[in-house]
């Protein structure tokens, strides 16, 4: 159940709490100083030059905030968002559509762009290199029809992927601007902790607040989650205030240890180590051994192992560390014959 949380409320985000809690102002973004400073700057010039932003690509593990930003930078730019993704366009007409019904000065929000179909992909190409006087001609495939677009001018891509390394060349270097999203720093979820008990009045102090924040897994989503289960707890078992011994007890019951892993953060260690012998192992087997997706695996579970330095990816496959022998109180060489078994 815990682990459904965790992955759940990542992979489908709650659409009404994401727009509650979402902040729509680079000043109420907390944290990825660099990055916001970076944007914020490209905005302003543009603006003062009068000319079209760069088209932007923003990278990150799933509940970083790319959303979120590509929101604050079209309501920066006075602009509107129109939203897409990558496996909801499944035919070039799908996205000759998108292009035609943009009006001048709206931006094209394209999530999860590295699922863009390649053969898609390329139509958007002359749409990119100048949204201005490009048009597209849509004639060959099984859905062949011809169509012309003129697009209107000024028109910017934005495009949000958990997996920039599976975009094609020509895609990625058609971004002048693209940004990483990296998990964040407990003091700033703490700030965002902070913020989100206040717009659901929930009544929680720091040391609450910081205690969730530490272990959500450095991931602004799953802290606003957690929160929202905390506060659960807080009602049922306790008088509804939010106190890091509180948190520490909900936080416990949702099978969150006190580094900030899940049940399947630790299954997933518990196969490398116990079934796989340390490793290493190549991600479709380790997939099927904790029975989760190895897409799943790989976007959501890996980055955080492998910067809490719980995991290493080697070119063989999947290694675990001293530091995961140790989370699970193994020992190296405690392999299939180990005791878990
Ligand atoms: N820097 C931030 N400051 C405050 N809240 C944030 C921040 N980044 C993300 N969030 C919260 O986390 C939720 C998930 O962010 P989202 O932009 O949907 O992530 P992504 O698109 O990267 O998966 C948002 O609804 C928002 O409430
Ligand atoms: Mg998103």
């Amino acid at each position: 159940m815990a682990e459904r949380m965790m992955a759940g409320g990542l992979d489908k985000p709650d659409a009404a709490l994401d727009v509650t809690l979402r902040p729509s102002l680079f000043s109420e973004f907390t944290g990825q100083a660099k990055v916001k400073e970076r944007l914020e700057i490209a905005i302003e010039a543009a603006q003062k030059r009068g000319e079209p932003l760069d088209h932007i690509l923003l990278n990150g593990p799933p509940g970083l905030g790319k959303t979120t930003l590509a929101n604050i930078i079209a309501k920066a730019m006075g602009t509107s968002l129109k939203n897409t993704s990558g496996p909801t366009i499944e035919k070039a007409g799908d996205l000759a559509g998108l292009l035609t019904n943009l009006e001048a000065g709206d931006i094209l929000f394209i999530d999860e762009i590295h699922r863009l179909q390649k053969t898609i992909e390329e139509y958007l190409y002359p749409a990119m290199e100048d949204f201005k006087r490009s048009g597209i001609r849509i004639d060959q495939g099984p859905n062949a029809r011809s169509v012309r677009l003129e697009p209107p001018a000024r028109q910017l891509l934005i495009g949000a992927t958990t997996r920039s390394g599976l975009l094609t060349a020509p895609l990625l270097t058609r971004f002048a601007v693209r940004e990483r999203l990296d998990y964040y720093e407990a003091a700033d979820l703490q700030q965002i902790v902070s913020r989100s008990a206040k717009l659901l009045s929930i009544e929680t102090d720091t040391a609450g607040a910081f205690e969730i924040a530490r272990r959500s897994r450095g991931t602004p989503r799953i802290a606003n989650n957690l929160l929202r289960r905390v506060r659960d707890y807080a009602q049922v078992r306790g008088d509804g205030r939010v106190d890091a011994a509180l948190a520490d007890r909900a936080l416990a019951m949702l099978e969150i240890d006190s580094d900030g892993l899940d049940e399947m953060d630790k299954r997933i260690l518990e196969a490398v180590i116990v079934k796989f012998g340390g490793g290493p192992v190549g991600v479709n087997s380790l997939a099927v051994a904790v029975g989760e997706e190895p897409d799943t695996l790989e976007e959501v579970y890996e980055p955080y192992l492998i910067m809490e330095g719980y995991l290493k990816r080697t070119a063989q496959g999947r290694v675990a560390t001293e530091l995961s022998y140790r989370k699970l109180g193994l020992k190296a060489g405690d392999s299939t014959q180990g005791r878990l078994l």
